[in-house]
């Protein structure tokens, strides 16, 4: 989602509120988010074999708007503020919300692919990336680096942390292996809505922020840069690109507070974590 706690970008209106309650689930809600939660999974999963040299992102929405109807499934993208496609394709220096097209990808282009998907009126959000063919190494560091920031973060959540320890979490080891962390765009609460409160800032301070307590549901989804931080969305209102236009990559979890910690309900059934994705025949 569009951060604009922090005023920085004007693409989305109408944000939830920075301030103010925080929904708390009950544990029967958090069957609905594992069955929203698997389900976009297993989308991501289905598309491991196509995303390939000269297949176009066009086709991979096709695919997950198919997977969704037979699933008895809304992608929550489509139509969602104007956005005109299922799923949102972000190809090497596109941050987020790249819009799916007829351009073929390309050998050594890295992707990152978000699906959500509304199950019986429940959100499940999640992306990952993909490499086209070879990738190059500093391509596919990148992916670790960033795999590795979410991971962090989803470590950090517990009941007694604070949304900025998640945030502290993913910003100090990014900065450490020389990355950069995104701000114009952040993780969000969601459950029976797509965006909601609180903001999940993936840079910040321990200690700061919203206190998280059990039953809570959120997204972690760092993006994290190559080069420099700074983010433009183009002409067309959604594509946001990197000004230096290094590589950027990204990958989402949906996850809700428990008493001990954190659920995280988009794991990969196929364990499809991060690539490379080896298909099984
Ligand atoms: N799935 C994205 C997220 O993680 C939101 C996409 S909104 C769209 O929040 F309109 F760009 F599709
Ligand atoms: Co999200
Ligand atoms: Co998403």
């Amino acid at each position: 989602m569009t951060n604009m706690q922090q005023g920085r970008t004007s693409a989305a209106p109408a944000e939830p509120a920075s301030e103010g309650p925080i929904r708390i689930y009950r544990p029967e809600d958090f069957e609905h988010m594992r069955k929203a939660g698997q389900l976009a999974a297993r989308a991501l999963d289905m598309l491991v074999p196509y995303v390939k040299p000269g297949v176009s992102t066009q086709k991979l929405d096709d695919l997950v708007l198919e997977f969704a109807l037979d699933h008895k499934a809304t992608p929550a993208p489509l139509h969602y503020r104007g956005f005109p496609r299922a799923i949102c394709t972000s190809i090497n220096h596109v941050v987020c919300h790249g819009i799916p097209s007829s351009k073929p990808m390309r050998e050594g282009d890295i992707i990152n692919i978000d699906v959500t998907l509304i199950v019986d009126g429940w959100y499940g959000d999640t992306s990952r990336m993909y490499a086209v063919g070879e990738v190059n190494r500093r391509a596919e560091r990148l992916i670790d680096v960033t795999h590795e920031a979410m991971v962090r973060g989803i470590a950090a959540v517990k009941p007694g942390s604070t949304v900025g320890h998640i945030g502290h979490a993913i910003q100090t080891y990014a900065e450490r292996e020389r990355c950069s962390v995104v701000r114009e765009f952040c993780g969000h609460g969601l459950g029976r809505v797509f965006h909601d409160r609180p903001n999940i800032l993936h840079y910040g301070v321990a200690g700061e922020g919203p206190e998280l307590k059990p039953g809570m549901l959120f997204t972690i989804e760092p993006m994290i840069n190559l080069g420099k931080s700074p983010v433009k969305v183009l002409s067309d209102g959604w594509t946001a690109v990197t000004r230096d236009r290094e590589l950027s990559a990204q990958f989402e979890h949906t996850v809700g507070v428990t008493e001990t910690g954190c659920e995280v309900f988009t794991y990969s059934p196929a364990g499809y974590h991060k690539p490379p994705y080896v298909v099984a025949s």
